[in-house]
């Protein structure tokens, strides 16, 4: 049965034989973090961002986006400082303002990159290496999805790489009507894309949908085996 909206509430409420059931998810309060990977704040990521975004609002999910900026972002360096302290080495602005926004509590994640060559662009996966080699703990089972935006090619590669680092952290991927990719050139471009637009709003309704489900399930989630690190070396 697919339900949306004020359907779905009085679904919840209704339940259980018209016994009055107010499940906790009514007074949740739901938000999902969208990083900004291209270095500018307002380009056509930013935008198809917002689009995602705008969605989830109207499904009552509140949402912040951090824009990576314009300053160099530092890659991992392999200390393992993390490990020992829960958090990267580095202290940058786009780092410290996920670290808090995670710290706070989100429901789910959103990374939106350029295509720079064929993939996500250097800096996002210098940031994005460091967030989920220090934070994985924090993110597993979060509802996650990618976005990416190109002029001409190279969309669905960029997609590939960053949906790995939701793949190998037990993060749920939240799909769309197409692959996340939206064309546009120049900063406002991307808006005349209506099919990736589109996409964009439906990914945002979906991921709205995964969260609720997930928040109801009364299971929770699986139980994880501690893990085997074998390196191909025995
Ligand atoms: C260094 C660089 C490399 C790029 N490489 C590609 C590419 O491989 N394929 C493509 O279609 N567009 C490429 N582009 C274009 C951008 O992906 C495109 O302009 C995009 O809309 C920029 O998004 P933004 O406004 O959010 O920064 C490249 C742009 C730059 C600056």
């Amino acid at each position: 049965m697919c339900l949306s909206g004020q359907s779905f509430l009085l679904s919840l409420i209704f339940e259980k034989n018209m016994r009055i059931f107010v499940p906790n998810i009514l007074f949740m309060r739901m938000k999902v973090l969208l990083i900004n990977g291209s270095p500018k704040d307002k380009g056509n990521t930013f935008l198809a961002l917002s689009e995602v975004a705008k969605a989830l609002n109207e499904e009552g999910v509140e949402t912040e986006i951090v824009s990576i900026g314009k300053q160099p972002v530092p890659g991992c360096i392999a200390c393992g400082m993390c490990g020992r302290t829960g958090k990267c080495t580095f202290n940058d602005a786009p780092y410290f303002s996920i670290l808090r926004a995670v710290k706070e509590g989100i429901d789910g994640l959103v990374v939106g990159s350029p295509v720079y060559y064929g993939g996500p662009n250097g800096s996002l996966c210098a940031l994005l290496d460091r967030v989920f080699y220090s934070l994985s703990n924090h993110l597993k089972f979060l509802p996650a999805a990618s976005v990416v935006v190109c002029r001409r090619g190279g969309a669905s590669a960029a997609f590939d790489r960053l949906n790995k680092y939701f793949t190998i952290t037990n993060m749920p991927v939240v799909s769309s009507q197409y692959w996340n990719m939206v064309y546009g050139q120049t900063p406002g471009q991307a808006s005349l894309d209506e099919e990736g637009m589109q996409t964009m709003r439906t990914l945002g309704h979906n991921m709205a949908w995964m969260i609720r489900q997930l928040n109801i399930a009364a299971d929770g989630h699986p139980q994880l085996e501690a893990p085997l690190r074998t390196n191909f070396i025995r």
